[in-house]
């Protein structure tokens, strides 16, 4: 196998795995070494069963049993269906509104997925064969390390609070999450973590999800985490993943924030499936 950098940001492809295969042991502690080096991992070309993708995922940690039981594949319910595609009855087959806000998957959860494994089945591209739907991700490592000396300093052992969709709430887009979100408590996280495995500092506060920062003024804490949320987005910390069908997508959601661009529609279709492991709850750096 062959680890190909981005050269941008974070980010890397790996070239000679088939993921439909079993993989011995020393491909996999290589793939977990790039995965932790890179942050976000794309192998191209996967043709892969959800066996496969639940065989791969499970080998990486326990696989949660996600938030959004009501869309997850009709015989898997590991899976969950990330689509813009409607059925016969004009429902949803699918979560049609993923990632309109930047965030980290389960971050409203005591315990934020350690990663993410998504693969896709069919890309929206236009007539002029510009593929549209890019997923964005931040380096939160590299956008804590780059903050002011000041804003570090008055970020250093705060906490904050997170809330399942409250950015699709608060600008009334929430109407998808409403299940989900009768189901689920606040939690609070540390503002600045502790990478488990590379022992980096992070920025953990995301706009979809962060409803304050502990222990602040209100307005203080409205302030200050409206420049943190922008700044992730800076593109010198993001990568910008261009999809194909077939690409199978993993991404570390400790030290990234993602965010998918909606800006197809039908009758162009976007049609993935994504697997989430469980992490660990994330400590203060
Ligand atoms: C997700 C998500 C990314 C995408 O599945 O967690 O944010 O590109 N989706 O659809
Ligand atoms: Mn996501």
């Amino acid at each position: 196998m062959e680890v190909i950098p981005s050269g941008g940001a974070h980010g890397a492809e790996i070239m000679g795995v088939d993921l439909s295969q079993p993989l011995d042991d020393n491909t996999f502690e290589s793939i977990l070494n790039a995965f932790h080096t890179h942050s976000v991992i794309v192998f191209r070309n996967q043709d892969i069963t959800e066996e496969d993708h639940i065989r791969f995922s499970g080998r990486i940690g326990e696989i949660d049993n996600d938030v959004y039981s009501h869309f997850a594949h009709p015989n898997h319910g590991e899976i969950v269906i990330i689509s813009n595609i409607l059925d016969e009855d004009g429902k949803p087959i699918g979560v049609s509104d993923a990632g309109k806000f930047w965030h980290t998957d389960l971050a409203y959860t005591k315990t934020p997925s350690r990663a993410s494994l998504l693969y896709s089945f069919e890309v929206p591209i236009t007539d002029d064969g510009t593929v549209l739907g890019d997923t964005l991700f931040s380096n939160t490592a590299a956008a804590y390390d780059e903050l002011p000396d000041d804003i570090k300093s008055r970020i250093d052992g705060k906490s904050i609070i997170n809330r399942h969709a409250y950015a699709y709430f608060k600008s009334g887009q929430g109407e998808q999450f409403k299940k989900s979100a009768a189901a689920l408590n606040d939690v609070e996280h540390p503002l600045v973590i502790q990478h488990p495995f590379t022992g980096r500092k992070i920025l953990f506060c995301n706009e979809a999800m962060t409803v304050g920062i502990n222990d602040l003024p209100t307005e203080e804490s409205e302030q200050l985490l409206s420049f943190l949320v922008e700044w992730v987005k800076k593109p010198d910390f993001v990568y910008r993943h261009k999809w194909q069908t077939g690409d199978f997508l993993m991404w570390d959601n400790f030290p990234t924030q993602h965010f998918v661009e909606h800006n197809f529609d039908l009758p162009l279709r976007r049609r993935m499936q994504r697997i989430t492991v469980r992490g660990t709850v994330p400590v203060s750096a």
